[in-house]
């Protein structure tokens, strides 16, 4: 037969179905023939001239052709031995799409006659197509927040093949995440889908490729895959986070305003509004650090937008807020630390607060005058303060506690140098530059009584003319007192004594404010020549303090007295003194001697004698001593002479005016052999009130005592002087006592100065001066006219100068 090309058992089986399909078939006039799909050209597919019942060599003539409807020339038959083989690639699944049944129509005619056959040929399929995926991947969007066994559905794969050769299994590379799941709903339609069996986390895998492989059942088996591109969607599950939880900062407290401080950096692992970052302080932050620091939103920059200020803060503690924009948002908080460094930016500053003052100039070292506390509001060294007091005061700083000091005293105080002292207080504090502030206190001393009234000098000498009216002010006692206010008000008193039979407040009175030394009653210099008392000065104290003053009042001599003669112890009766004189004596002879005093001293003492000449007696024999009263005969006595001669002798003072007395002398003279007697009588005679002005020839020899050494100067003029002793100024004031004399070359002066020592034997030295000044500048030095003080002071006082006068 046609098939035994096809050897084996099973061939011949084949052969003997074929048989009896074709017997069937040419009665019913069909044949039927089965190919596979995808046979090469010239495949045998069957014997179809035989099988028609045709004759091989009639073929050509009875024009055998084959016709299909529209299927081209698939097939084609060889003439010559009547076989249909396989003209081009038969394709089952372009022939007949994915229909189970697939066949190609025949028709053949011959003609002569004219016969029309149908054949059939089946086409078989083969496995020749693979599964096949519609798109080489497939791209699936996960959010990551998908729970576990969330199913996604996938596109299956196709397969052309019909029957087990488009019977697919599907398989999925390994993967943690998913896994592949299969709905079959019949054999041919399946449902895929991946199963999330892990959570997805786009941070940490934002994507994830899978394979999916599908295979066919043929044989051999064909497979398609398909890219599985799965993208993880961001869900806003991070919150935005701070790199670190605590940021610190130092900032000194004069950084500017607006300096940036820092830029916060927080990280959101999310995407797009999910990550980005707003920044806001926290919601309860304190006003204060909204008043210092302001964060920018977007950029986290925090910056000062005001002045820093230690001693008010000295940290902050800014509490950082992050919020994402993702829905719902999500925070963080992070801690912005600023420490505020100190700069030494404020001053010490000085409280007095309590002072006791003003401080006795008595009181002891280390009393507390007032206590004084320094602060400074900064801190350190930029806080630590020094006290300093202004150098050369007698008080001193004494530290009592930490920033506070006592202000004490630290010297000797004497209000009298000095009542106030001006103390300054220096605080500077130990910053860089320091910084320093002042304060001055005023320390008043307050007086205390420890200075006496003093007098400028320990003793005075006051000169008081005698006869002074009652109560008239001699003199002026003061004492100073250093002290001041009570301490310093003055009371003058006399201090009492015994003065003869009398007390001296009946003499003097002092004034007890004024010091104002008063005679209570006129003064005799012949009574008393020197007044000698103290004068005692208290302050008002308390206790008062007091001091003495010698004052040595000399009582002036005035010429109140007139000369007084002194009757001759012979006789007994005043009147007249007799004296007889032979009438043979010679010139020169010294009859009888006038004796007068005076009670006064000085000039008012120093007496001169003067013969007053009777009218008519011309001739009178006698003379009388100028300073000696003695009457002599100036020549020889003759008859002519009366027997009875009586002399008027004027005795005066050289008091101012001059007072005068008159001796009377009578005498008888005799002739030789009787016995030479003069008698003379002395009377008190009338004062004369004219002045005296005397020419004497004076050798004056004053002795000058110093202060210290016992200068004798021999002053001599040898010329003739004038003098006299002019009435002094004033009833009461201190007399100065003075000689006038005058010469030819000029006039002389001498007057008694105060305030110059002069020296005595002994006792104190006196405070007299006697000075000659000359009215015209003669040939005396004028340096010398200080410098000849009296000498001659007796013990009892008496200053009246006494010169020794040669005729
Ligand atoms: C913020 O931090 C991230 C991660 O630490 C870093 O990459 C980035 O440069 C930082 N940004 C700034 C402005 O510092
Ligand atoms: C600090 O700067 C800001 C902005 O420049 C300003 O508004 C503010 O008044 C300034 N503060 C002080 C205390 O100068
Ligand atoms: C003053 O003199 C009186 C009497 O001599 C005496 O008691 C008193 O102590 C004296 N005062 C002074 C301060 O010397």
């Amino acid at each position: 037969m046609l098939f035994s090309r096809r050897g084996g058992p099973g061939a011949r089986c084949l052969l003997i179905l074929l048989l009896l399909l074709a017997a069937w078939g040419a009665g019913s006039g069909q044949l039927h023939y089965s190919i596979p799909e995808e046979a090469k050209h010239g495949t045998f597919v069957g014997r179809i001239a035989q099988d028609l019942g045709l004759e091989l060599a009639e073929l050509v003539p009875r024009l055998f052709r084959v016709a299909s409807k529209g299927r081209g020339n698939l097939l084609e038959v060889n003439l010559q031995n009547g076989i249909l083989f396989v003209n081009s690639r038969i394709d089952r699944e372009e022939l007949c799409g994915r229909s189970a049944e697939c066949s190609i129509h025949l028709e053949v005619i011959v003609d002569r006659p004219l016969q029309v056959f149908h054949v059939e040929v089946k086409v078989k399929d083969i496995n020749d197509n693979p599964p096949v995926f519609r798109d080489r991947e497939q791209r699936i969007f996960i959010p990551e927040s998908r729970l576990l066994d969330s199913r996604f559905p996938i596109e299956g794969a196709a397969d052309a093949d019909i029957g087990a050769n488009a019977l697919l299994t599907y398989t999925l590379s390994p993967s943690d995440y998913f896994s592949l799941d299969i709905q079959a709903s019949d054999e041919l339609s399946k449902s895929l889908s991946l199963e999330l069996r892990k959570s997805l986390d786009r941070e940490e895998t934002p994507e994830l490729h899978l394979l999916l492989t599908a295979t066919d059942g043929g044989k051999p088996e064909l497979e398609g895959t398909v890219q599985l591109l799965i993208t993880v969607l961001d869900v806003n599950d991070n919150a935005p986070l701070f790199d670190q939880a605590v940021y610190r900062f130092h900032l000194l407290e004069t950084t500017a305003n607006g300096t940036l401080v820092t830029t916060l950096n927080a990280s959101d692992a999310d995407e797009g509004v999910n990550g980005e970052v707003v920044f806001s302080f926290d919601s309860g932050i304190s006003p204060n650090i909204q008043e210092k620091f302001k964060v920018d939103s977007s950029s986290g920059e925090i910056r000062l937008i005001d002045k820093l200020d230690y001693e008010e803060t000295k940290s902050y503690e800014i509490q950082v807020k992050a919020v994402d924009k993702g829905s719902p948002p999500m925070s963080n908080h992070c801690k912005v630390l600023v420490k505020v460094l100190d700069v030494n930016d404020n001053a010490p500053e000085l409280a007095i607060t309590s002072l006791s003052l003003p401080i006795r100039e008595d009181a002891p070292l280390s009393t507390v005058i007032a206590l004084i506390t320094v602060s400074d509001l900064d801190s350190g060294v930029n806080g630590q303060v020094t006290c300093s007091l202004t150098p050369h005061v007698p008080f001193k700083l004494v530290s009592t506690f930490k920033n506070y000091y006592s202000l004490v005293l630290d010297g000797v105080l004497d209000r009298e140098s000095e009542s106030v002292y001006k103390v300054v207080v220096t605080a500077h504090d130990g910053g860089s530059p320091l910084l320093w502030a002042t304060a001055t206190v005023s320390v008043e001393v307050a007086d205390v009584n420890d200075n006496a009234p003093a007098f400028a000098q320990p003793e005075y000498t006051v000169f008081v003319k005698e006869n002074n009216p009652p109560g008239c002010h001699i003199f002026t006692v003061s004492a100073r007192d250093a002290d001041t206010q009570e301490n310093a008000r003055v009371s003058y008193s006399l201090v009492e004594r015994r003065v003869g039979e009398r007390a001296l407040s009946s003499y003097v009175s002092v004034h007890a404010e004024s010091g104002k030394v008063y005679a209570l009653q006129p003064l005799d210099h012949e009574e008393l020549e020197l007044l000698q008392f103290q004068v005692s000065a208290r302050d008002a104290g308390l206790p008062p303090l007091g001091s003495n003053v010698t004052l040595q009042v000399f009582v002036l001599d005035e010429n109140d007295n007139a000369p007084e003669l002194l009757e001759p112890k012979v006789g007994g009766s005043r009147g007249a003194v007799s004296e007889l004189l032979p009438r043979s004596m010679g010139a020169g002879h010294v009859v009888t001697k006038v004796r007068a005093v005076d009670a006064d001293s000085g000039y008012n003492a120093w007496l001169s004698y003067e013969l007053q000449l009777a009218a008519g007696s011309a001739r009178s024999p006698f003379r009388v001593g100028l300073y000696t009263g003695e009457i002599s005969t100036t020549r020889a006595l003759d008859e002519a002479d009366s027997p009875l001669q009586r002399l008027l002798v004027l005795v005066k003072d050289h008091g101012e005016p001059a007072l005068t007395a008159t001796a009377t002398v009578l005498v008888s003279l005799v002739e030789s052999g009787q016995a030479p007697k003069a008698s003379s009588r002395a009377s008190m005679g009338t004062v004369g009130q004219q002045a005296a002005l005397v020419d004497v020839n004076v050798y004056l020899i004053i002795a000058i005592c110093a202060v210290s050494s016992l200068l004798v100067l021999t002053l001599v003029l040898y010329t003739a002087l004038r003098c006299s002793v002019p009435p002094t100024e004033g009833a009461c004031g201190p007399g100065k006592p003075r000689l006038v004399c005058s010469s030819a070359v000029g006039s002389w002066s001498y007057s008694q100065q105060r305030r110059q020592r002069v020296c005595s034997g002994e006792g104190p030295s006196k405070t007299d001066l006697m000075a000659f000044s000359p009215g015209l500048a003669p040939s005396l030095n004028t340096s010398e006219r200080n410098e000849h003080p009296e000498a001659n002071s007796d013990v009892s006082g008496n200053v009246s100068p006494t010169f020794e006068l040669w005729l």
